[in-house]
């Protein structure tokens, strides 16, 4: 129980990896704030966590928000009172021929994996020097390896 206490932001929590790394944060006792959009979703992963006897909180946050990214560090100092992990982990795909690529799509994409966690990590730091706290970014096979129809794809033909 090295993380016991700890307060850990993980992004993208409401499904998948974020909604399994925020139990295992949970289980070894660290406080959980579970962001995502999807209300219920959310709601059920903190309820999942309180269920086991541990701590969470579910904040909704669109990435394209910055407004609600500020809220999020503001409701997480409420309740929390420090952050020692932020687990930058919201992510989304687009796959599909590059003729078919729409301008907002791939803005979404860029904006969503790169530009976002960026954001979030600036919003972050004046709070994790405090803890001399960490942040994780969950990254993709994509950005070494080709899929055929995928955006690493795409990019590699408009360069
Ligand atoms: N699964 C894989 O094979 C794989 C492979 C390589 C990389 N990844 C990366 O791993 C991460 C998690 O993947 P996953 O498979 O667990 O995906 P997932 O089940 O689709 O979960 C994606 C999460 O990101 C959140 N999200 C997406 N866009 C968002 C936005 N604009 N604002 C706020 N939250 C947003 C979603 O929340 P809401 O639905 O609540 O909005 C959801 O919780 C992603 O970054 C993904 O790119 C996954």
């Amino acid at each position: 129980m090295k993380l016991k206490d700890k307060v850990a932001i993980v992004t993208g929590a409401t499904s998948g990896i974020g909604e399994a790394s925020a139990k295992l944060f949970a289980s070894e006792g660290v406080k959980v704030v579970v962001v995502g959009r999807n209300e219920e979703r959310g709601n059920n992963v903190v309820n999942n966590i309180k269920d086991d006897g541990e701590e969470a909180f579910f904040v909704k946050v669109d990435m394209n928000n910055r407004d609600d990214m500020d809220e999020l560090f503001e409701k997480t100092i409420d309740k929390y009172d420090k952050i020692d992990i932020l687990f930058n982990n919201a992510g989304m795909a687009i796959s599909g021929p590059l003729e078919d690529f729409k301008y907002k799509d791939f803005d979404n994409v860029i904006h969503t994996n790169l530009t976002a966690p960026f954001q979030m990590s600036k919003k972050a730091m004046p709070y994790l020097l405090k803890t001399k706290g960490t942040i994780l970014n969950t990254a993709s096979i994509s950005g070494v390896v080709t899929h055929s129809n995928g955006m690493d794809t795409t990019l590699q033909k408009l360069l």
